[in-house]
């Protein structure tokens, strides 16, 4: 493994924070403050090209490898975890999916749109009673002649009042043993006839994102926007997971670096008798802490972009680069408040908004607990991972792709 980043993955790192600090920064604590997801953020993250990520030049994309896409998460989210959100639910549980198991008719169909920013992409998994308990949803898709007849609710969805197009899963086959074979995925788009969404409201953090619920009330969907075969839903799901887990692990190293930001600056201006509290050894101790979440985060995350290049299945790994990853984005934010005092208790520094944020990454793709259940029966030998159909495609993008 050679985990130096090329002449290529610089330029895309200094591009995504640029866009952080020039288009997501200015105007960020009164969004936040409010509430107020301003769609002009995802228009102009189209515009620049980002979307497009990590996706082959075929399909309008910028062919760049999959650790370029952690590098982006890193550091939009440096920025404000809404921007990051969109990465993740647009370009890693949306459009990489859609690479993964989408037929070259539906890949041509969609990702070029998808690619551009022209067309936004979530994804639809979770439901009012069935969070981790994924395989207990109640969404119904029934067959009738050339479409699936479509009723249910589903919730805690990023983006969506903003998508256009949902991949969204649904029971095909309720009698199903196990129940996972019983599911089937879908892309629905937001002008199919039944379908609206609604927003949330009263979010702990990530309050400069659009979060909310979609109702399907006998939404038609044609058999082609079925994605996989019927009975493949939840592993269309658990591999979509794959993809967005990574961001979220990636993304969670860009808080920690925020938390360093903010810190190193305020450890040297604010002084104790005379002294840069910065020279206090119980401060150093949490800066340290900082720096090695930052370090340790980018080589659990650059591991699983590295494996996706090689085709590798990577569940287990990427699991716990989530995992780990957002908790050391908690600890940093927690301890950037203590370092900030009173002052990282209100909105006048920033430290405040990461420690919001830092906490929602820990119960979205996979709470805490599911994280840590997966890496307990993977090391006892309970769970393995072995290579299943529709793998995502090697990087660099054959032809075939
Ligand atoms: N890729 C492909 N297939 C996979 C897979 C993967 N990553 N993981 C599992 N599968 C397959 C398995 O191979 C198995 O198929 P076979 O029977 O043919 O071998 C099938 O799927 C069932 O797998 P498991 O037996 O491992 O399933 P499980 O019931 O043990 O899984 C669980 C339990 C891991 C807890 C899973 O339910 C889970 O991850 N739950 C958490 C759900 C979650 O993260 N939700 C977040 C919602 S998304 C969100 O928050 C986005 C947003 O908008 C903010």
């Amino acid at each position: 493994m050679d985990f130096a980043l090329t002449q290529e993955h610089q330029l895309i790192k200094e591009m995504a924070y640029k866009f952080g600090q020039q288009e997501v920064v200015p105007g960020l604590t009164e969004r936040d403050r409010d509430a107020v997801a301003d769609r002009k953020v995802l228009d102009k993250l189209g515009e620049s090209g980002l979307l497009g990520v990590s996706l082959p030049a075929k399909y309008n994309g910028s062919d760049t490898d999959y650790v370029s896409l952690g590098i982006v998460c890193e550091e939009l989210e440096r920025a404000d975890s809404s921007v990051r959100v969109i990465m993740s639910v647009h370009s890693g549980l949306h459009c990489l999916t859609l690479l993964q198991w989408g037929t070259a008719e539906q890949k041509s169909r969609w990702l070029p749109d998808l690619a551009k920013g022209n067309k936004i992409g979530a994804f639809g998994l979770t439901e009012p009673n069935a969070g981790s308990d994924a395989v207990n949803m109640k969404t119904r898709a029934v067959r009738d002649g050339d479409s699936y007849v479509l009723n249910g609710e589903k919730t805690w969805i990023s983006l969506s009042d903003y998508a256009d197009s949902f991949l969204v899963v649904a029971v095909t086959n309720p009698d199903a043993t196990p129940k996972a074979a019983g599911m089937s995925a879908f892309i629905v788009h937001r002008d199919m006839e039944g379908f609206h969404s609604a927003p949330i409201k009263g979010k702990l953090g990530v309050r400069a994102g659009n979060t909310g619920s979609l109702f399907f009330e006998n939404v038609r969907v044609p058999i082609e926007n079925r994605l996989g075969e019927e009975g493949d839903g939840f592993k269309v799901a658990m591999s979509a997971l794959d993809n967005g887990r990574y961001t979220v692990g990636a993304g969670a190293v860009g808080i920690v670096t925020a938390c360093l930001d903010a810190c190193n600056k305020y450890v040297r201006d604010r002084k104790v008798g005379g002294e840069e509290i910065g020279r206090k050894q119980l401060v150093q101790q949490m800066i340290a802490n900082m720096a090695a979440g930052r370090d340790i985060g980018r080589l659990l995350y650059y591991q699983v972009g590295w494996m996706k290049n090689q085709g590798l299945r990577h569940t287990r790994e990427c699991s716990m680069a989530k995992w780990q990853n957002c908790n050391f984005a908690f600890q940093a934010a927690h301890d950037a408040v203590e370092i900030h005092g009173a002052y990282g208790f209100c909105d006048e520094y920033p430290v405040e908004r990461y420690f919001r944020n830092s906490r929602g990454a820990m119960i979205y793709e996979g709470t805490r607990e599911i994280h840590t259940i997966m890496q307990a029966e993977y090391e006892i030998g309970y769970r393995n991972d072995k290579p299943f159909k529709h793998m995502l495609p090697t990087w660099p993008f054959g032809d075939d792709v």
